[in-house]
């Protein structure tokens, strides 16, 4: 008998981001509040990272609340119904349901009906990952819209007394609608990870050792030790000024672009001086207009490259159809780059 074929499953030429949408929470937490739980100094934490105020989400702030109104932004801006969506994707390290997916919630609330729905882990870069896979659903068939959505509760993971990470965390959540496209409207994602250096940014200890009643593992009594987020921040810091403006680099020429033709650029905003030695090292000319978000809404992992992408669209410092460069990069060591058009 001859092997039957597999009919090929073919959607959209192309696909491109059709809208986009950011929530912050509502609480800002300025430098000043920071100087009670650490000994630090506004100045230092503004030359040092460039945040001079961050916001963390308050109790009604959920990670399926902020996603929710981040995605109804994006949806408005598509112009499409939530019904029209055939997938959602959810890039989050801070959602502490490990099961179900909270993005089958987010779904259900929104009106996605049955659409797929999935949680992905690749902190900072979640993003890219995210679009990646929603690029590839669009363009294999498999879904219409996609929405993917990147959202944080860091303030649940951070250790208010350790003095290098306190200061550097944010909540919110930003979302986009990637959906079909007659002209290329993602560039080919520049992906990667990086094991061997698992230990850089990670949890102080798994949640099943957190919570073990054994004194052997947590130490005298049964106190808890919340697994906060640790992070070797000079390691992080010379890995992505490094290594990162290579792959920016790759993303710009498997796109065929040059640093001048850019409208945007777009990084995850993890520190003012990773932003700034990225921008050197590509030599972006200054025309290019650089997303600059950390400064009131301080590193929000996975949200941070659609929060900033919102902002800027906003504020009239980039527009519809200009061409952004995309970059994430963080915990696992994981990164994800790509040019895109703005929505
Ligand atoms: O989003 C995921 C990816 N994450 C990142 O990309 C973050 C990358 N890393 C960073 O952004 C930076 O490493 C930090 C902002 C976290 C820290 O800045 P740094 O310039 O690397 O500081 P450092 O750890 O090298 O410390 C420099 C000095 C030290 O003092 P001495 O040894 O020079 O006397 C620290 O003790 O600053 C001191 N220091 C502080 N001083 C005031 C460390 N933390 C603080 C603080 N306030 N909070």
């Amino acid at each position: 008998m001859i092997t039957p074929q597999i009919r090929p499953s073919t959607g959209a030429a192309y696909s491109r981001i059709h809208g986009v949408g950011g929530y912050r929470p509502v609480r800002v937490i300025p430098n000043a509040e920071v100087l009670n739980w650490i000994d630090s100094s506004d100045e230092w934490i503004r030359t040092r990272s460039g945040i001079a105020e961050r916001r963390w989400a308050g109790p009604e702030e959920t990670v399926t609340e902020m996603s929710v109104q981040a995605a109804g932004k994006a949806i408005a801006q598509a112009g499409i119904a939530p019904e029209q969506i055939g997938g959602v994707i959810v890039a989050t390290v801070s959602h502490l349901k490990q099961t179900p997916a909270v993005a089958t919630e987010i779904a259900e609330r929104l009106g996605c009906g049955t659409a797929p729905a999935f949680d992905i882990s690749a902190a900072c870069a979640g993003f890219g990952y995210g679009l990646s896979l929603a690029d590839g659903m669009v363009r294999g068939g498999s879904a219409g819209y996609v929405l993917v959505i990147g959202v944080e509760r860091l303030s649940d993971l951070t250790d208010t007394s350790d003095r290098s990470t306190a200061f550097i965390f944010g909540d919110g959540a930003g979302a986009a609608i990637v959906g079909p496209s007659e002209t290329p409207g993602i560039g080919k994602v520049i992906w990667g990870a990086d094991g061997s250096q698992k230990d850089v940014i990670s949890q102080t200890q798994a949640w099943d050792t957190a919570f073990a009643k054994d004194d052997a593992v947590n130490g005298a009594g049964d106190e808890v030790k919340w697994p906060a987020l640790r992070m070797e921040g000079q390691t992080v810091f010379r890995w992505a000024v490094w290594e990162m403006a290579k792959v920016a680099q790759q993303a710009l020429d498997a796109a065929g672009i040059t640093a001048d033709q850019l409208g945007a650029f777009i990084p995850h905003q993890a520190n003012m001086r990773i932003t700034d030695a990225m921008i050197k090292a590509l030599k972006l000319p200054d025309s290019v207009p650089v997303a600059r978000d950390i400064v009131e809404t301080g590193n929000t992992s996975a949200a941070s490259i659609p929060l900033a992408m919102e902002r800027m669209l906003e504020a009239g410092e980039a527009k519809s159809g200009d061409l952004a460069l995309i970059i994430g990069f963080g915990a696992g060591l994981v990164y994800a780059a790509a040019v895109v058009t703005l929505p």
